[in-house]
């Protein structure tokens, strides 16, 4: 960045943003996990000397969410953008030089523009410079009226406009360079003598030209300028941000196999080679390593995926997935779980504040929390860590290489060493030691003859009788033997 191109920026966010109909406060509806302010603070960051916001509707709000270096200005009742800025310059009374002007509401804005808008400002000896671009709807927007020569003359408000100035499809952006000096003699002079009753920033232009000074133009794609008044809009922005950002990560070789299903937030990172199937969702600062697959139908926050990890129809949040490791089909990996190298969590399995370990796998219909599993262990289907007594949370700790049986309950705390096995269906309260068979179920015994007695008649029944006489059994016993009556 050039000496020239460090300047302040007003940032506008006091509007109320009638039209989101929203509690929230406009600036801070979010796209791509990131507030709509967020975004035009985050093009405006690498230009900036000094950064101001304007806060109005919401301001505690607002202000809670700026970054310290960001100094806001009350603006108390929303009095017009050229109300705003004036406020701004009073709260920087030493400000000097350039001074750039953006909404808190045109998401989409980048650095790049932003600069080039600047570069032209200083280039031009200009004492305002605004950023246009050619809306194939230009409705609602200010129109920026050119004089015969191609120069600007001013900007209108489409409420304030006649029918042959609506015609014009150039739209003034709300982005502007001013010479900070000039701007603020220029705001102390502006009426409000207009359909909203409102100090318009736009007007400084029209009065620039008229008094002699040099006014720029620079246009941008109308992509990039889009602003944002009510939630349609929002959602075109959000669609035009995440094509923008799949796109720049596809160019950094990740495939992406629909990007019109795919949703990737702007503080995620994607290795090369990672593949993202349709309907995955990556949010916050999810991280998904080399040759990893994700989807279809996954949903991952602050989730990190190891290289090569294959992650299918997976709800995931703030978990570790190993390299290699395998997760789902329908996984719901919460808070704290942590799956090592070619770990396994299958199928219906739910794991919460857990180490599952190296090669260990839990490969059906399981619920996991707050436990260690050791290396190569493999969790029988339908295990259920009881770890809640009503009151507390207890610890579950399973040794390496061990093999818990199918439907087994692990009522924590308790733990199981290393090499050991439990039988199927146990309800396993007592420390288990390595290398040691537990059980912890009722030993089977079978009343002979019971359906034929109980259930006669019933195809069970006849069954049971054919299979008697296949059998070449006698009659059936009339007594339920040692069981007793009623059994
Ligand atoms: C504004 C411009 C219009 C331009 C359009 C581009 C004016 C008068 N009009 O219209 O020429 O085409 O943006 O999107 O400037 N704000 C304040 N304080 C206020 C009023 C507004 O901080 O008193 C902030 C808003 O929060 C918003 C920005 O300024 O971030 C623009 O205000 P908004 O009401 O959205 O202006 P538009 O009608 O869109
Ligand atoms: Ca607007």
């Amino acid at each position: 960045m050039t000496e020239a191109r460090a300047v302040a920026v007003v940032v506008l966010a006091a509007g109320e943003g009638t039209r989101m109909k929203s509690a929230l406060p406009k600036v801070l509806h979010p796209l791509l996990g990131r507030s709509m302010l967020g975004h035009v603070l985050a093009a405006c960051e690498p230009l900036a000397a000094r950064l101001l916001v304007v806060v109005g509707h919401g301001r505690e709000q607002v202000t809670a969410t700026l970054p310290e270096h960001v100094q806001p200005v009350v603006q108390a009742e929303q009095r017009g953008t050229g109300h705003a800025v004036r406020l701004a310059l009073e709260a920087a009374a030493d400000l000097d030089g350039t001074v750039l002007v953006v909404p808190g509401d045109a998401p989409l804005l980048t650095s790049r523009t932003l600069g080039e808008l600047v570069d032209t400002h200083v280039a031009a000896g200009a004492v305002a410079t605004v950023l246009t671009s050619v809306a194939p709807d230009p409705d609602g927007y200010g129109r920026v009226i050119r004089a015969a020569d191609g120069s600007v003359a001013r900007v209108v408000e489409h409420r304030d406009a006649t029918a042959a100035e609506r015609a014009v499809h150039e739209i003034n952006t709300s982005v502007y360079a001013f010479q900070a000096g000039l701007l603020r003699e220029a705001l102390a002079k502006l009426g409000a003598d207009n359909a909203q009753g409102e100090e318009y920033l736009p007007d400084v232009i029209g009065g620039f030209v008229a008094a002699g000074h040099p006014v720029a133009a620079v246009t941008a794609e109308a992509g990039e300028t889009a602003g944002v008044n009510d939630r349609a809009q929002l959602a075109a922005a959000g669609r035009a941000l995440r094509d923008r950002v799949l796109t720049a990560w596809m160019r950094a070789g990740v495939t992406v196999v629909d990007p019109a299903t795919v949703w990737v937030d702007v503080g995620v990172r994607l290795d090369p080679d990672v593949t993202l199937l349709p309907n995955v969702q990556l949010h916050g600062t999810t991280q998904v390593g080399t040759g990893a697959v994700v989807g279809p139908d996954c949903t991952l926050t602050d989730t990190v995926v190891g290289s090569g990890a294959r992650v299918v129809r997976a709800h995931c949040d703030r978990a570790e997935i190993g390299p290699e490791a395998s997760v789902g089909p329908y996984c719901y990996l919460r808070p704290g779980a942590r799956l090592g190298r070619r770990a396994k969590a299958g199928t219906y399995v739910e794991i919460k504040a857990a180490d599952v370990g190296d090669g260990a796998k839990v490969p059906h219909l399981s619920y996991i929390g707050d436990a260690a599993i050791g290396e190569q262990t493999n969790i029988g289907a339908a295990t259920v860590f009881v770890n809640y007594d009503g009151v507390a949370k207890h610890r579950t700790v399973i040794g390496s290489h061990a093999r818990t049986g199918a439907d087994n309950m692990f009522v924590a705390p308790v733990s199981v060493g290393d090499g050991a096995y439990t039988a199927a269906g146990s309800v396993i309260t007592a420390d288990v030691p390595a290398g040691a068979l537990g059980v912890g179920r009722a030993r089977q015994s079978n009343i002979e003859g019971w359906v034929e007695r109980h259930r006669s008649g019933t195809p069970a029944a006849e069954a049971a009788a054919r299979a008697r006489t296949a059998a070449g059994g006698g009659p059936a016993d009339p007594t339920d033997g040692d069981m007793g009556a009623g059994a």
